[in-house]
């Protein structure tokens, strides 16, 4: 059986691109696959959160995710740094990793630039990190969303690299995927760009959003004067509502927006209002299981500890035979 794996970083409440990005695709796979879906704990610390607030993202992302339909009988849902494991996976990679492939990559270049005083040995060696949490369980398949197409990339770089280097054909090269579908980028409100946490609250609609939150991020997105042709080229802001509306609307709604988009009587206030509604639809009752999942503590608990267990029979096998490989031996 093929294996699975993704995660998501615990800095702040899932998105809209998260759940179309990763978690959807994972809830539909988990049923068929051997599903590994973890919150990655260690890389949140290239941010410096405080304990507190560490703990209390690690719990809101679990009880996120099993309202989102991730089944802890099914999937192996744990906590990355339940399994250090992969901490000596990722030690091994950098070994092989050059200076020059790292600083290359797209997301460290944007991190240089978002974050100049915080420009930290952990966000150099993110891919390696990814990497080993990707071959730690010898995954085949990662649902992600475009972002994260280049550490696809790289991870499968490492892998190889690993198995020339010991001659050993023992990682398998994994692929990004998406259900079959394209891998996706959900846009940010704001006309410009991807859907994210760092895009600021009021670009991104989360799945804890209540519905005046989310009437009023819609009303505040940017759009502009209105086509004065008929059949012309969207420009970015307004193509970024039509793919949201893509996302949670039924297609003859956008049809008909598309439509009136194209003979040059549409009203964006109109289609904002119906992308909210269409919006609430979608999230609201994701907030309101996650809502009573939050408030179950010792079923959180539970859930984490039986990952936990899960992932660490994986990890540990992984990490006696590339011991192995390496030439770690008894004396
Ligand atoms: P993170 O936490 O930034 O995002 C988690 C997942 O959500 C997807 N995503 C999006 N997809 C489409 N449109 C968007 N606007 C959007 N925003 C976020 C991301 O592509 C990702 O799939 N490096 C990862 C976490 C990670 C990981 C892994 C993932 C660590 N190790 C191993 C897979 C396998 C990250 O920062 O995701």
């Amino acid at each position: 059986m093929k294996t699975v794996l993704s995660g998501i970083r615990p800095t702040g409440n899932l998105h809209l691109g998260n759940y179309f990005g990763a978690l959807r695709n994972f809830v539909e796979m988990q049923h068929e696959y051997n599903c590994y879906f973890f919150i990655a704990d260690y890389h949140s610390l290239t941010t410096h959160p405080t304990p507190d607030h560490l703990q209390d993202n690690v719990r809101s992302v679990l009880a996120q995710y099993l309202a989102a339909g991730l089944d802890p009988e099914k999937a192996t849902l744990y906590i990355q740094s339940d399994v250090p494991e992969v901490i000596e996976l990722y030690l091994y990679l950098n070994m092989n990793a050059y200076m020059g492939e790292l600083e290359r990559c797209t997301a460290f270049k944007d991190k240089v630039r978002q974050q100049p005083d915080n420009i930290n040995a952990g966000l150099l060696t993110y891919p390696t990190l990814m990497a080993a949490d990707i071959l730690i369980h010898k995954a085949d398949f990662v649902p992600v969303g475009k972002d994260q197409e280049q550490h696809l990339e790289m991870t499968r770089t490492f892998g190889n690299r690993f198995n020339r280097m010991y001659k050993h054909d023992y990682f398998p090269e994994p692929q990004a995927f998406n259900f079959g579908r394209e891998l996706v980028k959900i846009p940010a409100l704001n006309g410009a760009g991807k859907m994210g946490k760092s895009e600021g609250d009021d670009s991104t609609i989360f799945l804890t959003d209540t519905p005046k939150q989310i009437e009023k991020k819609v009303k505040r997105a940017v759009t502009d004067a209105g086509p004065t042709e008929p059949n012309s080229v969207m420009p970015e802001p307004i193509d970024n509502l039509f793919q949201l509306m893509n996302v949670v609307s039924k297609p003859e709604t956008v049809e008909y927006f598309r439509e009136k988009y194209n003979d040059c009587s549409i009203r964006y206030g109109d289609l904002k209002k119906q992308l909210a509604e269409d919006m609430i639809t979608f999230v609201n009752p994701f907030r309101e299981r996650i809502e009573e999942i939050i408030a179950d503590e010792a079923y959180l608990r539970r859930v984490a500890e039986m990952g936990k267990e899960k992932a660490k029979a994986s990890a540990s096998k992984t990490i006696r035979e590339v011991r192995e490989i390496i030439g770690f031996k008894p004396l």
